[in-house]
């Protein structure tokens, strides 16, 4: 965390904070108070900042200084922070504190045997968008109450608001944050021994009882991210009614598709990213969350969409069709960076229709998602999908070489694996992890139980299955028995189990 003044600046997760709020910054806006800030109040000048910020293309100046007053704005009374250096550029005046603010991260928790930390929380590059409003509600929400659910359909955006709330809390209290995702465990025992090991408890047996998770939360000023909850929505109830009543200073934050319906919990529907109704004007289209995140997903891409009022309502309905819910979007915003919007039109029309069974008015949004999944599945390469549905095994990250192991075989090279991932990647339907030195992979737990439903209607579930646990034993035999179940289960039954969550 940096300090200006009075505001706060995380390079690593590009967020400003002023006086306890989350700033709106722009991504532009954003780059060039990163340059500002790394040239320590030396002046950047104005070729820097447009070779820096818009690196593939030819702007004017002006562009320039409509970020600055955006940026400036933030500062407010200190707005003479950003010096113009005439003719020649720009420069931070007062000096740029990197201490860690007052409140954050301590010694005291950093050193902590295995307890998550707030460097537990995943590092995300892209901003969240229109969400500032539900960051807020939740956070004030924890403070009265122990246990707050986040709730809502797959790829609805549950996972992404629980990581900002947690964020947000962590930069601005003296809160310990421990980020725990319980996607991969199997069953109620390989939760409780998973919160153990982040709560750094130490165990002698494989498995724990419930009630050794109490002794590891005294003392301490927790925030437990508790993500994936449904699939072992009682065992994830019983952890946090453990744990809120043997600690007041504790909170929950649960992400979940129903709720845990535990004593003390307050529910928070998550809402789609709002939509422009039919014949908005065109600032009232980019003001909405869905068609900022559908752009900034393009502009990610390096494509950017004519501002026309044309093409600007064509994204207009692709974001109602798809319900503003961000999994779908982001998926169609990787198509429409290749083919363009107007073929995105087309495709929606063609396909989506059939896909959500015709209901075009207001289509249940689980539905939607569903059929976003389906037809994006459809366009993928044949190989893709193949190795899509492979890689469905991974109950956590992999890196490129488990992939290969897993996916390749007699038939298909790892060369041609390599390629389907990288595809698959550019296509939304794979993330990777940008915080570690090795490239890692994973899929998005929607995405994850779609790609095994087709492993499973597919006839090679076992021989998969089988790849997969040779490539893992020895070394991993023990923790991935214990989380993913599939050597004990072996072949299509462990799929079927996984998928049938
Ligand atoms: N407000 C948002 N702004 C930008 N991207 C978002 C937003 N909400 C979700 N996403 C993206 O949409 C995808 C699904 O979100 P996620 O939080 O994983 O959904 P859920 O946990 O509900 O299944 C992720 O790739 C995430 O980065
Ligand atoms: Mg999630």
């Amino acid at each position: 965390m940096i300090k200006i003044g009075r505001v706060i600046v995380s390079l690593e997760m590009r967020e400003v904070y002023l006086e306890n709020r989350l700033l709106q910054v722009g991504s532009r806006a954003f780059d060039i108070l990163e340059l500002l800030i790394r040239a320590a109040g030396k002046t950047v000048t104005k070729d820097e900042i447009l070779r820096h910020v818009w690196p593939n293309s030819v702007v004017e100046e002006n562009n320039i200084h409509v970020q600055l007053s955006a940026l400036r704005k933030i500062f407010g009374a200190d707005s003479q922070v950003i010096r113009t250096i005439s003719g020649r550029g720009y420069r931070l005046t007062i000096p740029v504190d990197a201490s860690e603010p007052a409140g954050s991260h301590g010694a005291g928790t950093a050193g902590r045997a295995g307890a998550a930390s707030r460097s537990s929380l995943p590092v995300c590059h892209a901003p969240l968008i229109g969400r500032d409003a539900a960051i807020a509600d939740v956070a004030r929400a924890l403070k009265s109450t122990p246990i707050v659910t986040l709730l809502g359909s797959g790829g609805i955006g549950k996972t992404q608001l629980g990581i900002a709330v947690a964020r947000s809390i962590a930069a601005l209290s003296d809160r310990e944050v421990c980020f725990i995702t319980l996607a991969s465990v199997e069953n109620g025992q390989a939760a409780i021994n998973l919160v153990a090991d982040a709560l750094g408890v130490e165990r002698a047996a494989a498995d724990i009882p419930l009630q050794s998770l109490v002794a590891a939360i005294q003392g301490r000023k927790l925030l437990v991210l508790l993500d994936n909850c449904e699939h072992v929505i009682e065992s994830a109830a019983a952890i946090c009614e453990l744990l809120v009543q043997a600690s007041a200073d504790l909170r929950i934050l649960a992400t979940s598709r129903e709720p845990l319906r535990t004593r003390d919990e307050k529910f928070y529907w998550v809402a789609p990213l709002d939509m422009p109704e039919a014949g908005a004007g065109s600032q009232a289209i980019l003001a909405c969350a869905s068609v900022r995140m559908f752009l900034a997903q393009m502009h990610a891409l390096n494509t950017v969409v004519d501002s026309d009022r044309g093409s600007l309502e064509m994204v207009a309905t692709i974001c109602r069709r798809l319900d503003g819910v961000p999994l779908a979007l982001e998926l169609a915003a990787a198509r429409a960076a290749v083919f363009g919007i107007r073929k995105l039109m087309a495709e929606l029309d063609d396909r989506f229709q059939s896909l959500t069974g015709g209901r075009r008015t207001a289509p249940p949004r689980q539905q939607t998602l569903a059929a976003a999944l389906d037809w994006s599945y459809r366009l993928l390469g044949t190989t893709e999908r193949v190795v899509l549905q492979r890689l469905g095994v991974f109950p956590a990250r992999f890196s490129l070489e488990a992939a290969c192991a897993v996916a390749a075989c007699a038939r298909l090279s790892c060369n041609e694996v390599t390629e389907a991932i990288v595809g698959l990647a550019s296509k939304c339907f794979l993330m990777t992890t940008v915080d570690s030195k090795t490239k890692e992979y994973f899929l998005l737990e929607t995405t994850r139980e779609y790609a095994l439903r087709k492993l499973h209607e597919s006839d090679e579930a076992d021989e998969v299955m089988s790849r997969r646990a040779s490539y893992f034993a020895p070394a991993y035999e023990e923790p991935y028995a214990r989380v993913f179940g599939a050597a004990a289960l072996g072949g299509k039954r462990a799929v079927q189990a996984v998928a049938s969550r």
